[in-house]
């Protein structure tokens, strides 16, 4: 189990990095790997709304350059009121290197949800797919 206030924590210091001027949205995630490192990312927008970056994906950019592949929890914390999950395409990013994920999500006023990445994909589209394995 990882120390979940502290990773809030970090979570909470990469959402001050938000940059998101257009939504005034910010998010911060917080990804452990397995070494027990911690990857930060933060929603990134542009101006050509399309091209904006979340920041769960940022995380798992930052960890890959790092040379890690594997994850088993994250924090996650945006500046709604109810706690947030990732949105649909950070899901199956995140499942691609963390299908046993356990996120946990703070919400602005401190409100806590959690799920594992099977509650909030399931049957998905994995590396395994290609593989044409057989199902189990
Ligand atoms: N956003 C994230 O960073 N992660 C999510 O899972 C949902 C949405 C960002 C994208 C955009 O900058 C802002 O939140 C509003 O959609």
């Amino acid at each position: 189990m990882p120390d979940w206030k502290k990773l809030v924590d970090a979570a909470r210091r990469a959402q001050e990095r938000a940059y998101a001027p257009y939504s005034n949205f910010r998010v911060g995630a917080a990804l452990v790997g397995e070494s027990g490192k911690v990857y930060l990312g933060c929603n990134v927008e542009n101006a050509s709304f399309g091209m904006t970056m979340c920041a769960e994906q940022g995380a798992i950019s930052a960890a890959v350059v790092a040379g890690e592949q594997k994850f088993t929890h994250m924090a996650l914390i945006t500046d709604s009121p109810n706690p947030e999950s990732p949105c649909g395409a950070c899901r199956q990013v995140l499942t691609e290197f963390a299908p046993d994920l356990e996120i946990l999500s703070v919400s602005k006023t401190g409100v806590e949800q959690r799920w594992t990445m099977n509650e909030l994909l399931p049957m998905a589209f994995t590396p395994k797919s290609l593989a044409n394995e057989q199902p189990e």
